[in-house]
C-alpha cells in the first residue's frame, strides 16, 4: 500500500509505511523493468546502489524467476579498501544476491576501487563507451542529500563519466561514484529513501534545494520511494 504524493517530471513520489514495503515496490519495479528491456532487446543493463533499503532489495530478489543470464550489473559507486572488505558494496551486494542467484560473473561489473579512486575511475570509465544508457539505475540518499558517492559541495569535472572521490564526509574519505551525468543515462531512476534521519534532506529535494540526489534524470521514468519517516508522514 502506498500514497501517491505526486506525480510529474520531476518524479513519482510514493509513500509506503516502512523500509519493507519500499523494498517490495522496489522489487516489483525492478522486475518489471527487466521484462521489458530483456523482450526488447535481450539485456538488462541494471546500475545497482550500496545502503540498507538496497539490501533489502538484493535479498528480495533471491528467488525471483529471473532471466539471470541477462542481466548486466553495474555500480553506481564503491569505497576505496581492500577486494574483501565487508564495508565495500560489492561484498555486500555479492553476499545478499550473487551468492545465490545465476548471473555469470562476467556480467558482473564492480568498480576496481582497491587500485586508488584515480586508477579505478579511470578504469571502470573505459568500458562506458558503448554500454549507455541504463536500463535502470538504482539510488540511495545519505543524510545530507548526497547519492552514490556524489556529496553536497563536492565539485568534479562535469566531463566526466566516473569520478575519483576525495575527503568524502562519510568514511571511508575515498571513493569512486559515477557522475551526475552517467548516473542520468538511464531509462528508469529508482531512488529509495527510508528512516527518520532523511526527512530534512526529502524536505530539501522538495523545495527546490540543489542536492545531488535532485539532480539525477532519467529519459522515461523517475520513482521517488520513501517511508512514512523519511517522508515526515
Ligand atoms: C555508500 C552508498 C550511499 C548510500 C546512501 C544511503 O557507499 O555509502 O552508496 O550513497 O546509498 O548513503 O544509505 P542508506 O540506505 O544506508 O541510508
Amino acid at each position: 500500500m502506498s500514497a501517491m504524493l505526486s506525480e510529474d517530471k520531476a518524479g513519482n513520489w510514493q509513500i509506503f509505511p516502512d523500509a519493507e514495503a519500499v523494498a517490495k515496490a522496489a522489487l516489483h519495479l525492478i522486475l518489471q523493468a527487466a521484462e521489458q528491456a530483456i523482450a526488447s532487446e535481450g539485456i538488462f543493463r541494471i546500475v545497482l546502489a550500496g545502503g540498507t533499503t538496497p539490501e533489502k532489495v538484493y535479498r528480495l530478489l533471491v528467488g525471483q524467476a529471473c532471466d539471470w543470464q541477462r542481466w548486466q550489473l553495474y555500480l553506481g559507486d564503491e569505497r576505496c579498501l581492500a577486494q574483501d572488505d565487508p564495508e565495500r558494496n560489492s561484498v555486500m551486494i555479492r553476499q545478499c544476491l550473487l551468492d545465490k542467484v545465476g548471473i555469470p560473473p562476467e556480467n558482473i561489473h564492480f568498480i576496481p576501487a582497491e587500485l586508488g579512486a584515480e586508477a579505478a575511475a579511470a578504469t571502470y570509465a573505459a568500458q562506458f563507451t558503448d554500454k549507455l544508457p541504463f536500463h535502470l539505475v538504482m539510488l540511495g540518499m545519505g543524510e545530507d542529500g548526497h547519492t552514490a558517492s556524489l556529496f553536497p559541495g563536492h565539485v568534479h569535472n562535469q566531463q566526466e563519466l566516473v569520478h575519483a572521490v576525495h575527503n568524502a564526509p562519510k568514511p571511508p574519505p575515498e571513493r569512486v561514484s559515477l557522475s551526475q551525468y552517467c548516473l542520468s543515462q538511464t531509462q528508469r531512476l529508482l531512488v529509495l529513501v527510508t528512516g527518520v534521519g532523511k526527512h530534512d534532506a526529502v524536505k530539501q529535494w522538495q523545495a527546490g534545494h540543489d542536492l545531488p540526489v535532485a539532480r539525477i534524470t532519467s529519459y522515461q521514468q523517475t520513482d521517488i520511494l520513501l517511508d512514512k519517516a523519511a517522508a515526515g508522514a
